[in-house]
Protein backbone atom coordinates (compact mmCIF):
# COMPACT_ATOMS: atom_id res chain seq x y z
CA UNK A 1 0.00 0.00 0.00
CA UNK A 2 1.28 3.17 -1.11
CA UNK A 3 0.89 6.23 1.52
CA UNK A 4 -1.35 9.29 -0.28
CA UNK A 5 -0.71 12.16 0.89
CA UNK A 6 -4.29 14.42 0.75
CA UNK A 7 -5.51 17.45 0.41
CA UNK A 8 -8.53 18.25 2.63
CA UNK A 9 -10.98 19.00 0.06
CA UNK A 10 -14.91 17.94 0.90
CA UNK A 11 -13.95 14.48 -1.12
CA UNK A 12 -11.17 13.39 0.51
CA UNK A 13 -12.28 14.27 3.68
CA UNK A 14 -15.47 11.36 2.95
CA UNK A 15 -12.47 9.30 1.81
CA UNK A 16 -10.72 9.25 4.88
CA UNK A 17 -13.98 8.78 6.69
CA UNK A 18 -14.56 6.03 4.92
CA UNK A 19 -11.52 4.21 5.38
CA UNK A 20 -11.76 4.87 9.24
CA UNK A 21 -15.17 2.84 9.41
CA UNK A 22 -13.82 0.42 7.83
CA UNK A 23 -10.72 0.36 9.85
CA UNK A 24 -8.25 1.54 8.72
CA UNK A 25 -5.67 4.11 10.13
CA UNK A 26 -5.63 7.48 8.48
CA UNK A 27 -3.12 10.45 9.57
CA UNK A 28 -4.60 13.73 10.72
CA UNK A 29 -3.41 17.02 11.37
CA UNK A 30 -4.05 19.38 14.71
CA UNK A 31 -2.87 22.47 15.90
CA UNK A 32 -0.33 20.67 17.77
CA UNK A 33 1.27 17.68 16.09
CA UNK A 34 -0.08 14.76 13.54
CA UNK A 35 -2.10 12.21 14.95
CA UNK A 36 -2.52 8.43 14.21
CA UNK A 37 -6.31 8.26 14.43
CA UNK A 38 -8.70 5.15 14.42
CA UNK A 39 -12.34 4.41 15.55
CA UNK A 40 -11.89 4.66 19.14
CA UNK A 41 -14.21 2.04 19.80
CA UNK A 42 -12.81 -0.90 17.27
CA UNK A 43 -10.22 -2.95 18.68
CA UNK A 44 -8.88 -3.70 15.65
CA UNK A 45 -8.18 -0.47 14.07
CA UNK A 46 -6.14 0.64 17.41
CA UNK A 47 -4.25 -2.02 16.99
CA UNK A 48 -3.31 -1.71 13.88
CA UNK A 49 -2.39 2.15 15.30
CA UNK A 50 0.13 0.55 18.43
CA UNK A 51 1.68 -1.85 15.54
CA UNK A 52 2.62 1.04 12.81
CA UNK A 53 4.12 2.97 15.48
CA UNK A 54 6.01 0.23 17.53
CA UNK A 55 4.23 1.73 20.62
CA UNK A 56 4.14 -0.41 23.57
CA UNK A 57 0.66 -1.40 24.71
CA UNK A 58 0.73 -0.25 27.79
CA UNK A 59 0.64 3.34 26.16
CA UNK A 60 -2.66 5.00 26.48
CA UNK A 61 -4.39 6.49 23.32
CA UNK A 62 -5.57 10.39 23.50
CA UNK A 63 -9.56 10.01 21.99
CA UNK A 64 -10.15 13.04 19.88
CA UNK A 65 -14.04 14.22 20.00
CA UNK A 66 -15.71 17.28 18.20
CA UNK A 67 -17.50 19.20 20.58
CA UNK A 68 -18.90 18.96 24.40
CA UNK A 69 -21.65 16.37 23.50
CA UNK A 70 -19.18 13.62 22.18
CA UNK A 71 -17.42 14.41 25.44
CA UNK A 72 -19.64 14.22 27.57
CA UNK A 73 -20.71 10.76 26.24
CA UNK A 74 -17.08 9.54 27.24
CA UNK A 75 -16.73 10.04 31.23
CA UNK A 76 -19.20 10.57 33.95
CA UNK A 77 -17.18 12.94 35.48
CA UNK A 78 -18.57 15.75 35.65
CA UNK A 79 -16.75 18.24 38.41
CA UNK A 80 -16.73 21.62 38.58
CA UNK A 81 -13.34 21.64 37.21
CA UNK A 82 -13.52 19.95 34.93
CA UNK A 83 -16.06 21.85 33.80
CA UNK A 84 -13.97 24.98 34.22
CA UNK A 85 -11.31 23.78 32.17
CA UNK A 86 -12.90 22.48 29.38
CA UNK A 87 -14.83 25.30 28.74
CA UNK A 88 -11.34 27.53 28.88
CA UNK A 89 -9.05 25.31 27.02
CA UNK A 90 -11.31 24.08 24.49
CA UNK A 91 -11.35 23.72 21.54
CA UNK A 92 -7.83 23.70 22.35
CA UNK A 93 -4.07 22.04 22.70
CA UNK A 94 -5.20 20.42 25.75
CA UNK A 95 -6.23 17.22 26.97
CA UNK A 96 -8.08 15.93 29.99
CA UNK A 97 -7.66 12.49 31.84
CA UNK A 98 -10.83 11.50 33.70
CA UNK A 99 -13.00 8.48 34.74
CA UNK A 100 -13.37 5.88 31.41
CA UNK A 101 -17.14 5.47 31.22
CA UNK A 102 -17.64 4.58 27.99
CA UNK A 103 -17.35 1.77 26.03
CA UNK A 104 -14.03 2.46 24.38
CA UNK A 105 -11.43 -0.27 22.47
CA UNK A 106 -9.86 -1.76 25.87
CA UNK A 107 -6.25 -0.61 23.52
CA UNK A 108 -7.33 2.96 23.55
CA UNK A 109 -7.15 3.08 27.48
CA UNK A 110 -4.55 0.65 28.06
CA UNK A 111 -6.34 -1.21 30.93
CA UNK A 112 -6.26 2.05 32.72
CA UNK A 113 -9.75 3.40 34.31
CA UNK A 114 -9.08 6.61 33.24
CA UNK A 115 -9.07 8.01 29.31
CA UNK A 116 -7.55 10.85 27.57
CA UNK A 117 -10.16 13.08 25.84
CA UNK A 118 -8.81 16.04 23.64
CA UNK A 119 -10.95 18.75 21.75
CA UNK A 120 -9.09 19.84 19.07
CA UNK A 121 -8.55 23.26 17.46
CA UNK A 122 -7.93 21.86 13.96
CA UNK A 123 -11.13 22.12 12.08
CA UNK A 124 -9.69 19.61 9.11
CA UNK A 125 -9.99 17.15 11.96
CA UNK A 126 -12.89 18.01 13.73
CA UNK A 127 -14.84 18.02 10.55
CA UNK A 128 -13.78 14.42 10.09
CA UNK A 129 -14.47 13.26 13.36
CA UNK A 130 -18.55 14.79 12.51
CA UNK A 131 -18.03 12.61 9.17
CA UNK A 132 -17.20 9.64 11.01
CA UNK A 133 -19.67 10.20 13.89
CA UNK A 134 -17.17 8.58 16.84
CA UNK A 135 -14.53 9.59 18.95
CA UNK A 136 -11.08 9.16 16.64
CA UNK A 137 -8.00 7.74 19.17
CA UNK A 138 -5.10 9.52 17.89
CA UNK A 139 -1.61 9.16 19.36
CA UNK A 140 1.60 11.81 18.02
CA UNK A 141 2.03 10.18 14.26
CA UNK A 142 6.04 9.03 14.41
CA UNK A 143 7.46 5.98 15.23
CA UNK A 144 7.70 5.00 18.93
CA UNK A 145 10.64 6.63 20.36
CA UNK A 146 11.28 9.36 17.53
CA UNK A 147 10.62 13.15 17.08
CA UNK A 148 6.61 13.81 16.42
CA UNK A 149 5.52 15.20 12.93
CA UNK A 150 4.90 18.81 12.40
CA UNK A 151 4.40 18.54 8.67
CA UNK A 152 2.42 15.90 6.51
CA UNK A 153 5.79 15.01 5.23
CA UNK A 154 7.33 14.14 8.58
CA UNK A 155 4.13 11.70 8.68
CA UNK A 156 4.96 10.45 5.26
CA UNK A 157 8.68 9.48 6.33
CA UNK A 158 7.48 7.17 9.16
CA UNK A 159 5.22 6.01 7.49
CA UNK A 160 4.74 5.35 3.69
CA UNK A 161 3.77 2.24 3.06
CA UNK A 162 1.99 1.27 6.65
CA UNK A 163 -1.06 3.47 6.47
CA UNK A 164 -3.68 4.57 3.40
CA UNK A 165 -3.90 7.85 3.93
CA UNK A 166 -2.74 11.61 5.60
CA UNK A 167 -4.27 14.29 5.28
CA UNK A 168 -2.42 17.33 4.65
CA UNK A 169 -3.41 20.20 7.01
CA UNK A 170 0.17 22.29 6.21
CA UNK A 171 2.96 23.30 9.25
CA UNK A 172 1.12 22.53 12.63
CA UNK A 173 0.97 25.96 14.21
CA UNK A 174 2.26 25.43 18.21
CA UNK A 175 4.60 22.34 17.31
CA UNK A 176 4.52 21.19 21.01
CA UNK A 177 2.00 18.25 21.87
CA UNK A 178 -1.06 19.13 24.16
CA UNK A 179 -1.11 19.87 28.06
CA UNK A 180 -2.07 16.66 29.94
CA UNK A 181 -3.94 17.00 33.11
CA UNK A 182 -5.22 14.31 35.16
CA UNK A 183 -8.62 15.73 36.71
CA UNK A 184 -10.11 13.69 39.57
CA UNK A 185 -13.05 15.67 41.38
CA UNK A 186 -11.38 18.77 41.90
CA UNK A 187 -7.65 17.49 41.93
CA UNK A 188 -5.69 18.31 39.18
CA UNK A 189 -2.41 16.90 38.35
CA UNK A 190 -0.18 18.07 35.36
CA UNK A 191 1.17 15.07 33.56
CA UNK A 192 2.95 16.52 30.50
CA UNK A 193 3.16 20.69 30.22
CA UNK A 194 2.06 22.20 26.78
CA UNK A 195 0.93 25.38 25.86
CA UNK A 196 -1.49 25.43 28.24
CA UNK A 197 0.97 26.19 30.94
CA UNK A 198 0.60 25.73 34.97
CA UNK A 199 0.06 29.48 35.44
CA UNK A 200 -2.93 29.37 32.86
CA UNK A 201 -4.38 26.29 35.06
CA UNK A 202 -3.99 28.02 38.21
CA UNK A 203 -5.78 30.83 36.46
CA UNK A 204 -9.57 28.48 36.33
CA UNK A 205 -8.92 26.17 39.33
CA UNK A 206 -7.58 26.10 42.66
CA UNK A 207 -5.67 22.79 43.34
CA UNK A 208 -3.03 22.09 40.01
CA UNK A 209 -0.18 20.60 40.76
CA UNK A 210 2.91 18.56 38.10
CA UNK A 211 3.19 15.10 38.46
CA UNK A 212 6.05 12.87 38.66
CA UNK A 213 8.69 13.08 35.84
CA UNK A 214 7.37 16.11 34.23
CA UNK A 215 10.99 17.50 34.49
CA UNK A 216 13.07 15.22 35.84
CA UNK A 217 13.90 11.25 35.03
CA UNK A 218 11.34 9.06 37.45
CA UNK A 219 13.14 7.17 39.84
CA UNK A 220 12.52 3.90 40.17
CA UNK A 221 10.13 4.67 43.63
CA UNK A 222 7.84 7.06 41.59
CA UNK A 223 4.46 5.69 40.03
CA UNK A 224 4.59 7.32 36.72
CA UNK A 225 0.75 8.53 36.61
CA UNK A 226 0.85 8.70 32.79
CA UNK A 227 2.74 6.02 31.20
CA UNK A 228 3.81 7.71 28.65
CA UNK A 229 6.61 9.22 30.92
CA UNK A 230 8.55 5.82 31.48
CA UNK A 231 9.05 5.57 27.82
CA UNK A 232 12.27 6.97 25.77
CA UNK A 233 11.06 9.89 23.53
CA UNK A 234 11.20 12.30 21.39
CA UNK A 235 14.88 10.84 20.03
CA UNK A 236 17.02 11.46 16.83
CA UNK A 237 19.58 8.78 16.16
CA UNK A 238 21.99 11.49 17.57
CA UNK A 239 23.05 11.47 21.16
CA UNK A 240 21.73 14.71 22.06
CA UNK A 241 23.03 16.69 25.15
CA UNK A 242 21.36 20.24 26.77
CA UNK A 243 22.97 22.22 27.82
CA UNK A 244 21.80 25.18 30.36
CA UNK A 245 23.50 28.63 30.78
CA UNK A 246 24.02 31.94 29.22
CA UNK A 247 25.64 32.17 25.74
CA UNK A 248 29.03 33.33 26.72
CA UNK A 249 29.39 30.28 29.12
CA UNK A 250 27.72 27.71 26.26
CA UNK A 251 30.23 29.02 23.44
CA UNK A 252 33.30 28.61 25.57
CA UNK A 253 31.81 25.05 26.32
CA UNK A 254 31.24 24.00 23.38
CA UNK A 255 34.32 25.41 22.14
CA UNK A 256 36.66 23.26 20.12
CA UNK A 257 33.82 20.11 20.26
CA UNK A 258 32.54 21.09 17.27
CA UNK A 259 33.10 18.99 13.47
CA UNK A 260 31.13 17.44 10.92
CA UNK A 261 29.82 14.77 13.47
CA UNK A 262 29.36 16.75 16.63
CA UNK A 263 26.84 19.97 16.17
CA UNK A 264 24.95 22.71 18.56
CA UNK A 265 21.54 24.03 18.32
CA UNK A 266 21.13 27.21 19.44
CA UNK A 267 18.80 30.20 19.27
CA UNK A 268 18.13 32.26 16.00
CA UNK A 269 20.88 34.76 15.56
CA UNK A 270 23.06 33.59 17.82
CA UNK A 271 24.34 31.33 15.25
CA UNK A 272 27.15 34.44 14.16
CA UNK A 273 29.05 32.75 17.05
CA UNK A 274 29.92 29.53 15.31
CA UNK A 275 31.80 29.32 12.18
CA UNK A 276 29.45 26.37 11.11
CA UNK A 277 28.14 23.06 12.56
CA UNK A 278 25.48 25.04 13.88
CA UNK A 279 21.46 24.86 13.88
CA UNK A 280 19.07 27.20 14.76
CA UNK A 281 15.64 26.51 16.36
CA UNK A 282 13.40 29.91 16.98
CA UNK A 283 13.69 32.85 18.67
CA UNK A 284 10.50 33.07 20.61
CA UNK A 285 9.76 30.09 22.72
CA UNK A 286 6.57 29.92 20.01
CA UNK A 287 9.05 29.63 17.26
CA UNK A 288 11.54 27.15 19.47
CA UNK A 289 7.88 24.77 20.16
CA UNK A 290 6.89 25.37 16.38
CA UNK A 291 10.38 23.99 14.95
CA UNK A 292 11.99 21.37 17.80
CA UNK A 293 10.43 18.55 16.05
CA UNK A 294 11.67 19.41 12.33
CA UNK A 295 15.20 20.46 13.96
CA UNK A 296 15.16 17.19 15.99
CA UNK A 297 14.76 15.47 12.55
CA UNK A 298 17.03 17.30 10.75
CA UNK A 299 19.82 16.61 12.98
CA UNK A 300 19.55 12.73 11.62
CA UNK A 301 18.85 14.18 8.09
CA UNK A 302 22.35 15.45 8.10
CA UNK A 303 23.57 12.29 9.62
CA UNK A 304 24.87 14.23 12.71
CA UNK A 305 26.55 11.86 15.44
CA UNK A 306 25.74 14.33 18.40
CA UNK A 307 24.33 17.97 19.57
CA UNK A 308 24.55 20.13 22.09
CA UNK A 309 21.03 22.14 22.54
CA UNK A 310 21.08 25.20 24.35
CA UNK A 311 18.83 26.10 26.97
CA UNK A 312 18.09 29.06 29.21
CA UNK A 313 16.60 30.36 32.14
CA UNK A 314 13.41 31.06 30.21
CA UNK A 315 12.92 27.22 29.83
CA UNK A 316 12.34 26.69 34.05
CA UNK A 317 8.49 27.64 33.25
CA UNK A 318 5.42 28.39 30.86
CA UNK A 319 5.74 27.23 27.76
CA UNK A 320 9.52 27.39 28.25
CA UNK A 321 8.97 24.15 29.91
CA UNK A 322 6.83 22.16 27.58
CA UNK A 323 10.07 22.67 25.43
CA UNK A 324 12.52 21.85 28.06
CA UNK A 325 10.07 18.79 28.81
CA UNK A 326 10.78 17.14 25.41
CA UNK A 327 14.32 18.09 25.02
CA UNK A 328 15.79 16.10 28.16
CA UNK A 329 13.75 13.07 26.64
CA UNK A 330 15.33 13.76 23.36
CA UNK A 331 18.46 13.69 25.78
CA UNK A 332 17.60 10.68 27.87
CA UNK A 333 18.36 13.43 30.91
CA UNK A 334 21.42 14.08 29.78
CA UNK A 335 21.54 17.79 31.30
CA UNK A 336 24.53 19.60 31.73
CA UNK A 337 23.90 22.87 34.01
CA UNK A 338 26.54 25.64 33.21
CA UNK A 339 24.15 28.04 35.65
CA UNK A 340 25.91 27.39 38.74
O1 LIG B 1 -1.19 17.12 21.09
C1 LIG B 1 -1.38 15.92 21.37
O2 LIG B 1 -1.73 15.55 22.49
C2 LIG B 1 -1.15 14.89 20.25
C3 LIG B 1 -2.19 15.15 19.15
C4 LIG B 1 -2.14 14.11 18.06
O3 LIG B 1 -3.46 15.24 19.72
N1 LIG B 1 -1.25 13.56 20.77
C5 LIG B 1 -0.29 12.98 21.53
O4 LIG B 1 -0.53 11.65 21.86
O5 LIG B 1 0.70 13.55 21.88
P1 LIG B 1 0.57 10.70 22.49
O6 LIG B 1 -0.06 9.36 22.54
O7 LIG B 1 1.83 10.81 21.75
O8 LIG B 1 0.74 11.21 23.96
C6 LIG B 1 -0.32 11.07 24.87
C7 LIG B 1 0.21 11.06 26.29
C8 LIG B 1 1.03 9.81 26.57
O9 LIG B 1 2.16 10.17 27.34
C9 LIG B 1 0.07 8.94 27.38
O10 LIG B 1 0.77 8.11 28.28
C10 LIG B 1 -0.79 9.98 28.08
O11 LIG B 1 -0.92 11.05 27.16
N2 LIG B 1 -2.12 9.44 28.38
C11 LIG B 1 -3.12 9.13 27.51
N3 LIG B 1 -4.16 8.59 28.16
C12 LIG B 1 -3.83 8.56 29.48
C13 LIG B 1 -4.47 8.11 30.65
N4 LIG B 1 -5.67 7.55 30.63
N5 LIG B 1 -3.82 8.24 31.84
C14 LIG B 1 -2.60 8.79 31.89
N6 LIG B 1 -1.92 9.25 30.79
C15 LIG B 1 -2.53 9.12 29.61
MG1 LIG C 1 3.84 10.92 21.27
Amino acid sequence: MNTRILEPSASNLEFCAELLKKGEVVAVPTETVYGLAANAFDDEAVLKIFEAKGRPQDNPLICHVNGFEMFESLTCERSKTLFNLVNRFWPGPFTVVVKNSANLSRFVVAGLSTVGIRFSSNEILNELIGLCGFPLAAPSANLSKRPSSTCASHVFSDFNKKIPAVLNGGQCELGVESTVVKVDGERCTILRPGFVTLEMLKSVAENVEFGAGVVQRLSCCDVAESPGLKHKHYSPKAEVVVVKGELSKFISYVSGKLNEKVWCVVFDGEEVNFKKFVLTYGGTLNEQARNLFSVLRKIDDLKIGKVFFRCSPEHNLGLGLAIYNRLIRAANFNVINLES
